[in-house]
């Protein structure tokens, strides 16, 4: 389906504040925010009510993390005068929203999601029959719906989540965006686009009803954008008369497939704190030289002279990553030839690593000698997120029939 959405590119993303940034937080999701940010609207916050739900009974860290989290965030380059950065409950209009979306949502919907028996499955020494934990996806749908992103960056165990939010915000839409005066109220709003517009406007609405032209679907849509003299409300009725339905209050949010976000951990599994495999952002020189040299490597090599087989091989990814062609080749040929050892083909890595983490560690450093400056930006990115999720909860409680004056 083409996008619903006539807005900018916004996106929005979150991270649950478990601990210290690794590696694969860094390959995995940053570098790729990094970039988003450059080039797009971005708010990224720190999904403390998420992690609530799993750790409830050991909660006393929540915040601590997320203020480490947050100075990860700062030192590997995710710029506040770009991104907006905040923590979820400094925003309880995901809350409010989160509530009003549950009203609408089947409960076989939730139970249906993946990651719920999955997580459930994996984490057996919590208890996960809760009403806090089933509500996740649909928590995170509010996350996303409040800002009507358009995009969302995240791993492919995330996607199912992306999907949910995307069928809840058609359910609202289904529900809510439907006036029994629907087509009279459209009608006007068209002749309020002044002769030429609306003229414009009929032709493509009916090119696309009457033919299916998607063209003249997203140009119409890009009509109603450069419309300044018509209201939100009638900009979401035109959007919807377009198409058929209803108003179309919350848009649809596109997933955002992360290029590499399966960065290898130091077994060969992808690197993820419950596989004890992981690289710290923090991690001193020392220790990575240990962690790295201590790494498994193709079995196969049990003495020096023995030839091994990188794709069999731990490290091999990770040079992947960090080595350039030449060196890649330098693994290649020495592994298969015997001609070189394993401690010797782990240094390059060893020294890709701790030099992309100096600088890094550096700015961690100065940050958290400085933790009212982080505190600060985290206040001011709440206050911008706040702006925007209050425009979204006016319509919403509007279109829900809570609106008292
Ligand atoms: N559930 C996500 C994860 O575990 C974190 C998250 C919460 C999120 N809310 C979100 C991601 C909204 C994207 C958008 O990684
Ligand atoms: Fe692995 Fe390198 Fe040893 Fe080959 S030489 S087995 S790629 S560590």
């Amino acid at each position: 389906m083409v996008s619903t959405s006539t807005q900018p590119a916004r996106i929005v993303s979150g991270m649950r504040p478990t601990g210290a940034l690794h590696l694969g937080h860094y390959h995995g999701v940053l570098r790729n925010w990094l970039r988003l940010q450059q080039e797009q609207e971005c708010l990224f916050f720190i999904a403390d009510w998420h992690a609530l739900t799993t750790h409830y009974e050991d909660s006393g860290e929540i915040a601590e993390h997320a203020l480490e989290m947050a100075i990860d965030w700062l030192a590997v380059g995710i710029n506040p005068g770009l991104s907006t950065m905040f923590v979820q409950s400094h925003v309880p209009e995901h809350a409010e929203l989160h509530l009003l979306l549950s009203m609408i949502t089947p409960l076989g919907w939730l139970e249906r999601v993946p990651t719920y028996k999955d997580q459930q499955e994996k984490l057996r020494e919590r208890d996960l029959s809760t009403y806090g934990f089933l509500g996740y996806p649909l928590l995170q749908s509010a996350d996303i719906l409040v800002y009507k992103a358009t995009q969302v960056p995240v791993g492919e165990d995330q996607v199912a989540h992306v999907e949910l939010t995307r069928e809840i915000a058609r359910r609202f839409n289904h529900v809510f965006g439907r006036e029994p005066d629907f087509e009279a109220l459209a009608e006007e709003a068209v002749r309020k686009m002044g002769k030429k517009q609306s003229r414009l406007y009929r032709d493509l609405r009916k090119r696309y009803q009457e033919k299916g032209d998607d063209e003249a679907l997203d140009v119409a849509r890009a009509l109603l954008e450069s419309q300044q003299n018509i209201t939100l409300s009638d900009r979401e009725r035109l959007l919807g008369y377009l198409e058929g339905g209803g108003r179309i209050i919350l848009p649809e949010p596109d997933a955002l497939l992360a290029p590499n976000a399966k960065m290898p951990g130091l077994d060969g599994q992808k690197m993820s704190k419950s596989y004890g495999n992981t690289i710290s952002l923090r991690e001193q020189p020392e220790e990575v030289d240990r962690k790295v040299r201590t790494m498994p490597t193709d079995p196969a090599r049990v003495r020096r002279e023995d030839p091994g087989e990188p794709e069999k091989c731990p490290v091999w990814p990770l040079h992947r990553i960090y080595s350039d062609r030449s060196t890649c080749d330098w693994v290649e040929q020495g592994c298969r030839s015997a001609g070189i050892g394993c401690l010797e083909c782990k240094q390059p890595l060893i020294e890709a690593i701790n030099t992309e983490l100096e600088p890094i560690q550096e700015r961690a450093r100065e940050l958290a000698e400085d933790p009212q400056r982080v505190r600060a930006v985290l206040a001011e990115g709440a206050e911008k997120a706040r702006d925007l999720a209050r425009v979204t909860l006016e319509e919403v409680r509007q279109a829900v029939g809570l609106k008292y004056r």
